[in-house]
C-alpha cells in the first residue's frame, strides 16, 4: 500500500475522514470527518484561533456561505476565478489540463497553471497525453477555462444569483466598513474567519487534499502602509526555509535557509508583513506536528499570481513525495477594497487623523457653467469632471491660456479663465486611507491531512508491528485511554469511576475494557492518544495506577489522586512524562 492508501484506509478504519454517501456510491470532492477527525479538525481550529487570534489580539466573524452575485462580480470571481479543463471525447471525463502536463514524466513543468492555455495545449498535443480514465489521446482537444464558483439561486425563481464563496475572506471584505468602525478606524486591525468554502474543483484527488468544499482559516491584516510596520523583532532569528522565485527559475535553484531578518535585508521577501506572518506561522506548524525536515515555504512565479494577489508564498508539506500547499500568504494590497468600493458606492476607507491639522495647498476649478454649457452642450457635465481630476492631477496644464481634457473620448481645449481654476490652502485634519490587506490563508482540511501523514509512524514492540500516530497532545482527538486490567474483582467500576472525575477535569477520555491489555493499548496508539491509564490489582491497595506514554511506551506509576492535573500538565507541554 501507497503512503496516502495506508492512511486513507487507517483514516476510514479509526473515524478520521471517509468519503461522503458511501451508501450512494460517493461523491468526488466531498468528505466526512467522523469522531476522531472532527475532534482533531477542532483542536487544530482551537490551536489556530490561539495564536493568529486571541494571542495576536485581532476580531473574528462569523459570515454566511452564500453571498449575492454582486459580492463576486466586484471580487473578480465571476470573470477570473477558472481553473483550466481538457475534455476526453471518447470517455467524457474532465480533467485539469494543467495537472496533465505538470504529471507527465517526460516534461519538467512545476507550475503549467502559469502557462497560457494554448500553449498547455500543444504540450499535450506534442506528446500525445492520454486520458488518466480511459487511456485515449487528447491531443487536439480545447483546453478552455473553468469557473470554479458553485451557482445557485436565492429564494425561488432566478432572479437573485448566487454563490457558495470560493474563500472566507470576501465575507471579511464586503463588511470592511462596519468592521473598521468596531476596530474605531485605527489601523492596523485583523479580522479573522474560520469557516467553509466551497470550489467546483475539475478533478478533486488526494482524499482531504483537492476537495470540492472545505475549511479555511483566514485572517485579514489591514495596514497603513506608508505607517504601519510588523513587530519583525517577535520573529527576527526565526530560520524560514525558503524557495523563492529566483531559486525555482534557477538551473540548481535550492531552497535557502535565512532568518526573517536576513530575508528581509537579503531582499528575498519584498513584504516585511509576510516575513512576519512566515516567522510567527512557522512556530505553529512546529507547534501542530509538521515535520519541518518535510516542510517550505515557496514563493509564487508571475503566472501563477490569483487575479487579487500582488505577492504570494505558499507554507508547503512534503505529502507522499509531493509538495502540497497548505497556507497562502499573500499581499492583496488594496485590491480588494477598491473593487468593493467601486461596486457598492461605499467608502471602504478609514479617516487617519493627524496628531495636528496641517495646511496645504490644494488645485480647484470653478467652471463657469453659462459659457461651457451653451459652448458644449450635452459634453458640459464631463469635461467638468475632466477639469477638475486634471486639476488634481496635473495643476500645471493650467499654466498656459488654454487647458486641453479629454471627455467621453474627444479632447476639448478650454480657455483657463473659464476654469475658475486656483490654488487654495486648506486645513486638514486628517485623510482618508485605503488600507492594504495582508492575508495568510490556512486550508484546514489540507493541514488535518498534513498532520495525521507527518505523525503516522511504525515499530516493532514486543515483536509485534506497530502503527501510530505521533500527534501533539494538543491535537489528539482523545487525551487519555482508561482501561481496568480485567472487567472483574471491581477493578471496571474503580476504571469507570477514574474516567468519570478525569472527564470532570476536563480531559477528553476514552473508557476500554475489551479484549487483551496490549490490543486496547494499539487502538489507542492508531488514534494517537498520547496517554493510557490501566487499573490494577495494585490501584486498589495503594491508590497508583500505570500511566503509559504512546511515542515511548514508557510506563510510570502515579497516585490517582490529582491524576487529572498531571495529566493536564502533560497534555499542555508543562510537564514531561520523564519527570513522571
Ligand atoms: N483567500 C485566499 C485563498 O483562498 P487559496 O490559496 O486559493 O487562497 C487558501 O486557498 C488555502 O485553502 C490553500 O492554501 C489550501 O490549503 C486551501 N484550499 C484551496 N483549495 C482547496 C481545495 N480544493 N481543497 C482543499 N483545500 C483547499
Amino acid at each position: 500500500m501507497s503512503e496516502s492508501e495506508q492512511l486513507t484506509e487507517l483514516a476510514k478504519r479509526r473515524g478520521f475522514f471517509l468519503q461522503t454517501a458511501g451508501v450512494y456510491g460517493g461523491v468526488a470532492g466531498f468528505y466526512t470527518y467522523g469522531p476522531a477527525g472532527a475532534t482533531l479538525k477542532d483542536n487544530l481550529e482551537a490551536a489556530w484561533r490561539d495564536r493568529f487570534v486571541t494571542r495576536e489580539g485581532h476580531m473574528e466573524i462569523d459570515a454566511p456561505t452564500v453571498m449575492p452575485e454582486p459580492v463576486f462580480e466586484a471580487s473578480g470571481h465571476l470573470d477570473g476565478f477558472d481553473d483550466m479543463i481538457i475534455e476526453c471525447v471518447e470517455c467524457g471525463a474532465s480533467h485539469r489540463a494543467d495537472h496533465l502536463v505538470e504529471d507527465y514524466p517526460e516534461l519538467d513543468v512545476e507550475d503549467a497553471e502559469a502557462l497560457p492555455t494554448e500553449e498547455v495545449a500543444e504540450l499535450i498535443a506534442e506528446h500525445e497525453i492520454a486520458c488518466p480514465a480511459c487511456g485515449a489521446s487528447l491531443a487536439g482537444e480545447p483546453v478552455e477555462e473553468f469557473n470554479l464558483m458553485f451557482a445557485t439561486n436565492i429564494g425561488p425563481g432566478s432572479s437573485s444569483p448566487g454563490y457558495l464563496r470560493p474563500e472566507t475572506a470576501q465575507g471579511i471584505f464586503v463588511e470592511f466598513p462596519q468592521l473598521a468602525e468596531y476596530a474605531r478606524n485605527q489601523l492596523p486591525f485583523g479580522v479573522a474567519q474560520i469557516g467553509k468554502a466551497y470550489r467546483n474543483e475539475i478533478s478533486p484527488r488526494k482524499a482531504l487534499i483537492r476537495v470540492r468544499e472545505f475549511t479555511q482559516a483566514e485572517l485579514e491584516h489591514f495596514i497603513d502602509p506608508e505607517a504601519d510596520e510588523p513587530p519583525l523583532e517577535r520573529v527576527a532569528d526565526v530560520t524560514l526555509p525558503l524557495y523563492s522565485v529566483e531559486q525555482q527559475q534557477a538551473d540548481d535553484g535550492e531552497i535557502q535557509e535565512v532568518t526573517v531578518t536576513e530575508a528581509i535585508e537579503e531582499g528575498i521577501i519584498e513584504s516585511d508583513w509576510v516575513a512576519f506572518y512566515l516567522g510567527l506561522a512557522k512556530g505553529w506548524y512546529e507547534r501542530i506536528g509538521v515535520d519541518m525536515d518535510r516542510f517550505r515555504y515557496r514563493q509564487h512565479l508571475p503566472g501563477e499570481l490569483a487575479h487579487y494577489a500582488a505577492d504570494c508564498w505558499d507554507a508547503e508539506a512534503e505529502l507522499a513525495g509531493d509538495w502540497v500547499e497548505v497556507t497562502g500568504f499573500a499581499t492583496r494590497g488594496s485590491y480588494d477594497l477598491d473593487k468593493h468600493a467601486e461596486h457598492s458606492g461605499e467608502e471602504f476607507s478609514v479617516f487617519k487623523q493627524y496628531d495636528e491639522p496641517i495646511t496645504v495647498e490644494r488645485p480647484t476649478v470653478d467652471p463657469e457653467m453659462s459659457y461651457l454649457g451653451p459652448e458644449f452642450g450635452d459634453a458640459a457635465g464631463e469635461i467638468v469632471a475632466a477639469l477638475e481630476s486634471l486639476a488634481e492631477r496635473d495643476p500645471d496644464a493650467f499654466d498656459g491660456e488654454t487647458v486641453t481634457v479629454e471627455a467621453g473620448g474627444e479632447e476639448y481645449e478650454i480657455p483657463v479663465e473659464q476654469t475658475g481654476f486656483a490654488i487654495e490652502e486648506v486645513t486638514e485634519s486628517g485623510e482618508h486611507v485605503t488600507p492594504e490587506v495582508i492575508e495568510p490563508s490556512f486550508g484546514v482540511g489540507r493541514l488535518v491531512y498534513t498532520v495525521l501523514a507527518h505523525a503516522y509512524e511504525e515499530d516493532v514492540v514486543d515483536d509485534e508491528e506497530r502503527t501510530y500516530l505521533s500527534l501533539p497532545p494538543e491535537l489528539a482527538p482523545t487525551t487519555v485511554g482508561v482501561f481496568p486490567l480485567m472487567d472483574k474483582d471491581g477493578l471496571g467500576e474503580k476504571a469507570q469511576e477514574l474516567a468519570g472525575e478525569l472527564r470532570e477535569a476536563g480531559l477528553s477520555v476514552t473508557y476500554d475494557d475489551a479484549g487483551a491489555i496490549g490490543r486496547r493499548y494499539r487502538r489507542q496508539d492508531e488514534v494517537g492518544t498520547p496517554f493510557c491509564v490501566t487499573v490494577d490489582y495494585e490501584t486498589l491497595e495503594d491508590g497508583t495506577v500505570t500511566v503509559r506514554e504512546r511515542d515511548s511506551t514508557e510506563q510510570a506509576r502515579v497516585d490517582v489522586d490529582g491524576l487529572g492535573a498531571v495529566l493536564s500538565a502533560l497534555r499542555d507541554g508543562e510537564q514531561s512524562f520523564g519527570e513522571l
